[in-house]
């Protein structure tokens, strides 16, 4: 097993892009605490992602998410998987980098739709499950994943675990 790191790893990008599944990679290797964003909001508001649009409207969701990156700044170094629009808020970008290094995990629209198409608990994608979507939702996006990350790393065509060692790698040298 890898030391802990001291520092937050938050892991961003599209919905997915993997966030999930290498977190609880990085995890294991490195022995530090998991956060999984949506769950823990799932979990203080009681309802889940989509009851939580349908209620508060996709502010009000991005408020919760905001205040959760700026309490994930005062606790124990983890490993966090974002939710996919974090990085659409600065001042979230500006929390993580106080206390951590920001990964972002890539994948081209054709691996995201297959990852994504049997699931039904994102609302931004429901209805919408094709390549089309997926494509221009994720050129809105880009600006703001390649201006927030501290590195960056292609997951198509690799294995969980080549991503978490690439990871580990270049966060530690
Ligand atoms: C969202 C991504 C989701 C979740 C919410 C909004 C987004 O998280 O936070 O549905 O705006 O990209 P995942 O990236 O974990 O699916």
């Amino acid at each position: 097993m890898a030391e802990k790191l001291g520092f937050n790893v938050f892991l961003i990008g599209f919905m997915g892009a993997g966030k999930s599944t290498i977190a609880r990679g990085l995890q294991k290797e490195l022995g530090m605490e998991l956060v999984e964003m949506d769950e823990r909001i799932v979990e203080e508001q009681g309802m889940s992602i989509n009851d939580i649009f349908e209620k508060y409207g996709e502010n009000g969701f991005r408020d919760i998410e905001s205040k959760l990156v700026e309490d994930l700044g005062n606790q124990e170094a983890s490993i966090i998987s974002c939710g996919g629009g974090v990085v659409i808020r600065p001042q979230n970008v500006e929390n993580m980098k106080k206390s951590g290094k920001i990964v972002f995990l890539t994948a081209t629209p054709e691996t995201i739709l297959e990852r994504v198409k049997n699931g039904q608990d994102r609302p931004l994608l429901n209805g919408h499950m094709n390549v089309e979507y997926i494509s221009e939702l994720m050129e809105k996006r880009r600006d703001f994943y390649e201006s927030a990350y501290d590195i960056k790393v292609s997951t198509d065509g690799k294995t969980k675990g080549e991503i978490c060692s690439e990871i580990i790698s270049r966060l530690t040298e």
